[in-house]
């Protein structure tokens, strides 16, 4: 049973106050692999069946915008009507709803765009806005706007306006011609400037509506520059960290700093997307470590602030727009229920422990280390492509492991061998076996995989994923399977030397 054994990273290791966040909202990412309609609805069945409270919606550029950002929407955008029947049902789940909109940096989805280009703070990178220039506050109140319009007919009582990684300030020709007029030449005071117009046109629009952001500007920000520009009244800083030693990575000054300005603070913890930006198996262990200590930060700070009880669980699918896959959704299932645990109680208790099995819809005798492997037989949303994606990690692994064939490609298979076509067969023949039988049973899981990813995703996530993950290996395969068939044709070998220069 899962109580039976105790993964070590779970066990107690400071005595605490059972306690932990009261609010737990998991963090939809769809700047890559964004669920197909059906799968969103399922998964977000699954994650109120798992005991979160919300979800943050993080639409980028699959949400349906019109007027000129409809020219440059993704190609798989959902449309209106969709939107709202996931939103709706949300709703009757009882799930939270925030929507993200970036509105400072991470707008790569935009910026990439030759039409808008020239917002650039530099014209080099397409990350930050040009926030000096009039028309970037246009087109981003415009795409907060087009959101909440949406949003609004359900219960919207938070929008997330993001504001991390502000890589690039003051750059762009607009900055530097406003900067020293109307900021002192601080580019902080631009930065709080634009965030306050912002924040004031969202909350005029919708005054039910508190605004989220990312802590990345505030969190060394003098206090009168908060307090100036009003930040302290118009938004709620998410403090996000997904390392597992946050008593190093949180200094207390920080928490300090963000209470003298802050009556109320969420936390940003992770539990896909944080551990390398081309990992595609979840290893669990290091969100384990992060969760845990999310809840260990609550407990030490809890006190600074009049509420401190909410946290975001981030579960990414690129580091950026233009990043690479990382772990999906149907691999990180498990370390969602795990760490949602981990969240609100800190150790998984039985009753937890069945509140896992059933929402994942796992058989009963399923036990801690099977989920933890990923060899359950839980049949969870995206089951078929995380068991895919399993057994492709472990033929891989398996093939990585098998010394004796990367001894004998050390010796009689390096590129010289391939490239003159030459080698002495007693030693390649059975490498060569090796080969054919690895890419036969590559064949089969490549096949799952293409079948289970088009259930649950657009036609172009398998094309990305086999291109960086899967081909790299059944190409080189491939390669030197033909060149040991090209070598076994040849009876005899002139005499050295073989290279022509
Ligand atoms: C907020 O921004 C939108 C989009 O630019 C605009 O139509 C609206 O008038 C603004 N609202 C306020 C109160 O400024
Ligand atoms: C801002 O920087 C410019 C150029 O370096 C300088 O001439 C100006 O005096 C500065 N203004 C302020 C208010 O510091
Ligand atoms: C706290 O804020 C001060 C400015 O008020 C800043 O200098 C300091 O770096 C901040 N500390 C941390 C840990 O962010
Ligand atoms: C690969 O080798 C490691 C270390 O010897 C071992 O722990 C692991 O089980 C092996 N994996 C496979 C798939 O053979």
């Amino acid at each position: 049973m899962l109580l039976q054994r105790t993964i070590f990273v779970l066990a107690l290791t400071v005595n605490v106050a059972l306690c932990g966040y009261q609010r737990s909202i998991v963090h939809f990412d769809m700047k890559g692999a964004p669920p197909k309609v059906a799968y969103f609805k399922q998964l977000l069945s699954t994650v109120s069946g798992l005991g979160a409270t919300g979800v943050l919606l993080e639409w980028e550029d699959m949400f349906p915008y019109q007027g000129d950002l409809a020219r440059i929407i993704n190609k798989n955008a959902y449309t209106e009507d969709e939107v709202i029947s996931i939103l709706d049902h949300a709703q009757q789940l009882g799930l939270e709803v925030i929507p993200l909109v970036q509105t400072l940096a991470h707008m790569e989805w935009i910026l990439k765009n030759e039409e808008y280009a020239v917002l650039r703070e530099d014209e080099r990178y397409p990350m930050v806005a040009c926030i000096g220039d009039p028309q970037s506050l246009e087109l981003i109140l415009d795409s907060v706007n087009q959101l909440m319009r949406v949003h609004s007919k359900f219960n919207t009582n938070y929008i997330h306006i993001g504001a991390d990684e502000a890589f690039q300030v003051g750059i762009c020709e607009a900055d530097r011609l406003i900067l020293p007029i109307k900021y002192e030449n601080n580019t902080l005071r631009m930065i709080f400037d634009h965030l306050k117009k912002v924040s004031i046109n969202v909350t005029e629009e919708f005054p039910a509506t508190k605004i989220l952001m990312w802590y990345d500007e505030l969190k060394s920000a003098p206090l009168e520059l908060i307090k100036e520009y009003s930040l302290d009244d118009l938004v709620i800083p998410v403090v996000w960290k997904y390392t597992s030693n946050l008593d190093n990575d949180l200094p207390p000054e920080m928490w300090k700093n963000m209470s003298y300005s802050f009556k109320e603070v969420w936390g940003g913890s992770a539990f896909k997307g944080a551990d390398g930006a081309s990992r595609y198996w979840n290893r669990l262990k290091p969100y384990i470590l992060n969760n845990k200590e999310w809840y260990l930060q609550n407990e030490k700070y809890k006190s600074h602030f009049t509420t401190f009880d909410s946290i975001i669980i981030t579960g990414w699918q690129r580091y950026d727009h233009f990043a690479s896959l990382c772990e999906l959704w149907p691999t990180s299932m498990v370390s969602l229920a795990l760490n949602l645990i981990v969240l609100t109680k800190f150790h998984i208790d039985t009753a937890s422990a069945e509140q896992v099995i059933q929402a994942l819809n796992c058989p009963p005798s399923t036990t801690l280390d099977q989920l933890v492997a990923g060899s359950d037989r839980c049949r969870y949303p995206g089951y078929r492509a995380r068991d895919a994606i399993r057994d492709y990690v472990q033929l891989k692994t398996f093939f990585e492991n098998s010394t004796w064939v990367h001894n004998r490609e050390n010796g009689w298979l390096q590129s010289s061998h391939m490239r003159l076509a030459a080698s002495n067969p007693y030693y390649i023949d059975a490498i060569g076996k090796a080969y054919e039988r690895t890419l036969k049973k590559l064949d089969t899981v490549s096949s799952n995989l293409r079948t289970a990813y088009t259930e649950i995703f657009y036609p172009d996530v398998i094309e990305e994923f086999m291109t960086d993950y899967v081909n790299p290996f059944y190409d080189d395969l491939q390669k030197r399977k033909e060149a040991v068939q090209t070598i076994d044709t040849k009876r005899s070998y002139g005499p050295r030397p073989w290279f022509r220069l």
